[in-house]
């Protein structure tokens, strides 16, 4: 070891230069962005559904190429993440008097789009994978379930057979919320093309990006005419979808701007994700040593192949352990944190304050038309004692081979010292 003694106790840092920040898609804007941009300007075209001239809509060319990407049938694209949900959840019919079971660990947009349907959300605990457990799961089915709503949190895909099965056995709906593992597979197959609905995010955090998009994913043709009628007022009767059968939507429409950048960045997802991939392997692989002997507990990846690459997550005995491992890999230049600190961070359901204090718009909706139910910043003790003891290391795409033998000197120094 080049520096023995801890940058956090005064020693040298073991990375040099700054990593680059955790913006894959966004870091790789490049001239191909500008100039779709500018085509899109030049040519007046701003809506997706008319414009002055006959250039092609870049909205529609983005849906027919994640499609064809995905491997499923329909896409339709939409202003966010959420929007996406809510057009996923629509498809499939979820509405008041539903539940709809989500993890305790997700950005509270899943929660929050299942309220926006008049639906219930029911919190399940999430396992080692930190995604959803399937046996929670099972135990929080009852009457009411309508859907599970599987997320594959940073990059790492759910226990997808364990999942789909379960959803086969009690007829429910299973929509992935695969806007942290864009790019990422699960037994070959593209995660969100495996359950009834896929909704993805472009917003700027995100594996690639418009800024701000989403994407609905599906096979099914009904789930793709209800998304199409729900994400635009008119959706319908643009769509053919004949007069008697046209439900009312809203505007949760994509702009030819983002469609324009989306579609750039679209190209670029196979590679972001095949750096990502590279570099946390080869991070992993340094550790592998230290690792057997200190017995680090990495997360568990369901289908490792199919892992987007966006972070390398390792769990330590104790939160307080954690939190002071994570500040000395910090020290050391390292990208690194504690997924739960106990700061406030809505992807922890415990500050879910909306939702757990079940405030609503009017009228106590959804939850005066459900029987009462009770969430508590406790109830998923599981899930909350496996991120405070999670120690996160962002994996970015642009790492380069200096950055990662520093990074894995960082590492070693610090987990010979403190673990
Ligand atoms: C897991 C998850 N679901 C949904 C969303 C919502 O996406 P958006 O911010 O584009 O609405 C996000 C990201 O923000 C997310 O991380």
């Amino acid at each position: 070891m080049k520096h023995d003694k801890l940058a956090i106790d005064g020693g040298v840092p073991a990375v040099t230069r700054p990593v680059p920040p955790m913006y894959p898609g966004g870091m790789r804007i490049g001239p191909e962005e500008e100039q779709a941009v500018l085509d899109v300007l030049r040519s007046k075209r701003l809506f997706r559904y008319y414009g002055p001239g006959d250039s092609p809509s870049r909205v529609e060319m983005l849906e027919k190429a994640f499609a064809a990407h995905l491997g499923v049938r329909r896409c339709v694209a939409v202003s966010s993440g959420t929007a996406a949900l809510m057009g996923g959840l629509a498809g499939l019919g979820v509405g008041p008097g539903d539940e709809v079971i989500v993890p305790a660990y997700t950005w509270i947009a899943t929660a929050s789009a299942v309220v926006a349907l008049g639906a219930v959300p029911i919190l399940a605990e999430v396992d080692e994978s930190l995604t959803l457990d399937p046996a929670d799961v099972e135990r929080k089915i009852t009457p009411r379930t309508r859907a599970i709503a599987a997320v594959h949190m940073r990059g790492g895909p759910c226990r997808m057979d364990a999942l789909l099965s379960l959803a086969r056995r009690h007829d429910l709906h299973l929509i992935e919320d695969t806007a942290q593992a864009n790019g990422g597979s699960y037994g070959g197959r593209k995660l969100g093309s495996l359950g009834d609905v896929g909704a993805f995010s472009l917003q700027f955090n995100k594996i690639i990006t418009s800024g701000e998009g989403g994407l609905i994913t599906t096979d099914d043709e009904t789930i793709w005419k209800r998304a199409l009628m729900y994400h635009d007022v008119i959706g319908g009767d643009r769509n053919g979808i004949p007069e008697e059968e046209i439900l009312p939507g809203i505007n949760l429409r994509m702009s030819e701007l983002h469609g324009a950048v989306a579609l750039v960045q679209l190209g670029k997802l196979d590679r972001i994700v095949g750096d990502m991939r590279r570099n946390k392997a080869l991070l992993k692989a340094s550790m592998d040593d230290l690792a057997r002997r200190k017995g680090i507990r990495f997360r568990d990846e369901p289908d490792p192949e199919g892992d987007a690459g966006i972070c390398l997550v390792f769990f330590v005995p104790a939160a307080e352990r954690a939190q002071h491992i994570a500040a000395a890999l910090k020290a050391e230049g390292l990208p690194a944190s504690v997924i739960y600190s106990g700061r406030r961070d809505y992807h922890v359901y415990c500050d879910w304050a909306p939702i757990l204090r079940q405030r609503s718009w009017a009228g106590g909706a959804p939850w005066a038309w459900h029987p009462p139910i009770e969430y508590s910043r406790d109830m998923c003790p599981r899930t909350l004692d496996l991120l405070q003891r999670a120690v996160h290391l962002d994996i970015s795409p642009d790492l380069t081979d200096v950055h990662l033998e520093e990074m894995a000197d960082g590492m070693a120094k610090v987990l010979s010292a403190l673990l």
